[in-house]
């Protein structure tokens, strides 16, 4: 299916073709117009990038070590400043958002991590209740908020999402790093984000438990119509779980595909 991007100015065609010829219209979730950052005095790691996310879809984000791919994800959220340009996520220009609204807008947008970061001490349960946080009560009533029957059955419903309700009770550092990402997963749903953002989420993980937890990630947000965008240096999972794929070079997008039909080698040129 085409996807027209609609809520910005110019309307693009996005995805792949659609062989019946129908056009679905869709708003984008996450709209970079000329965003620049440099880190001192060397060249530009972002120069002027621009790219337009339509919602529901699933975004590959690759290009060699240091070229950016991380830097953009954080300039989204402002987790890093950046030097100039403009960014509307889910409809709100964070670029200007004062701290309040972007506490709000960070809150609707899951972020998925190489490592899980989960609390170590803590249980799977308590880890995965945390992803509520964000929402509504706020932090100053968290544990209140964490014991309440609704949001644990909620939670128990979030690992078993992820098939991992056994694991409930256990200590987040007794899990396997397949588990404990699975269970940082499971706490980004808690979490009911409308965007996930995943920075290279099975890098640190085997290959089989890799492939099982980017498929876990792709079908869930795939489900929920849910916008996903990850960065990854794993090209064949970027055609598998993407529906598009964009490569970074030289602080901006070189390269920017459906994912559908490409071959991993092909892509390869992306690191030349
Ligand atoms: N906080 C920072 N301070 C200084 N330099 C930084 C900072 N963050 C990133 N950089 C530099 O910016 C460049 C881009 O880094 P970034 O992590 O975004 O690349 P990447 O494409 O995600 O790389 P990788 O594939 O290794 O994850 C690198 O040269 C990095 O050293
Ligand atoms: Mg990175």
């Amino acid at each position: 299916m085409a996807l027209v991007a609609l809520n910005e100015d110019t309307p693009s065609t996005v995805g792949p073709a659609d062989p019946a010829g129908s056009a679905a219209v869709v708003a984008n979730d996450l709209v970079v117009e000329g965003l620049s950052k440099s880190f001192g005095t060397g060249n530009p790691i972002l120069d002027k990038l621009d790219l337009r996310v339509p919602r529901g879809q699933a975004l590959a984000i690759i290009g060699a070590n240091g070229t950016g791919k991380s830097t953009l994800l954080r300039c989204c959220l402002r987790l890093i400043e950046p030097d100039g340009g403009r960014i509307n996520l889910l409809s709100h220009d964070t670029t200007r958002a004062k701290a309040r609204e972007l506490k709000r807008i960070r809150s609707r947008v899951g972020f998925v991590f190489q490592r899980h970061n989960l609390v170590p001490r803590l249980t799977s349960l308590t880890n995965v209740l945390h992803g509520s946080l964000g929402r509504g009560g706020g932090f100053r009533c968290w544990h209140q908020a964490l014991a309440t029957t609704d949001r644990r059955r909620e939670a128990f419903a979030c690992l078993d999402r992820v098939g991992l309700q056994h694991v409930a009770r256990q200590r987040a550092d007794q899990l396997s790093g397949g588990q404990s990402q699975r269970v940082a997963i499971a706490r980004m749903l808690m979490q009911r984000p409308e965007l996930v953002m995943a920075d290279e989420p099975v890098a640190s993980l085997d290959p089989i438990a890799g492939e099982e937890v980017m498929a876990l990630l792709s079908e869930l947000m795939r489900s929920q119509g849910l916008t996903l965008v990850f960065t990854t240096h794993n090209l064949r999972h970027a055609v598998d779980y993407a529906d598009r794929i964009v490569g970074l070079r030289g602080g901006k997008v070189e390269l920017d595909c459906p994912a559908r039909g490409q071959r991993a080698e092909d892509l390869e040129t992306i690191y030349g």
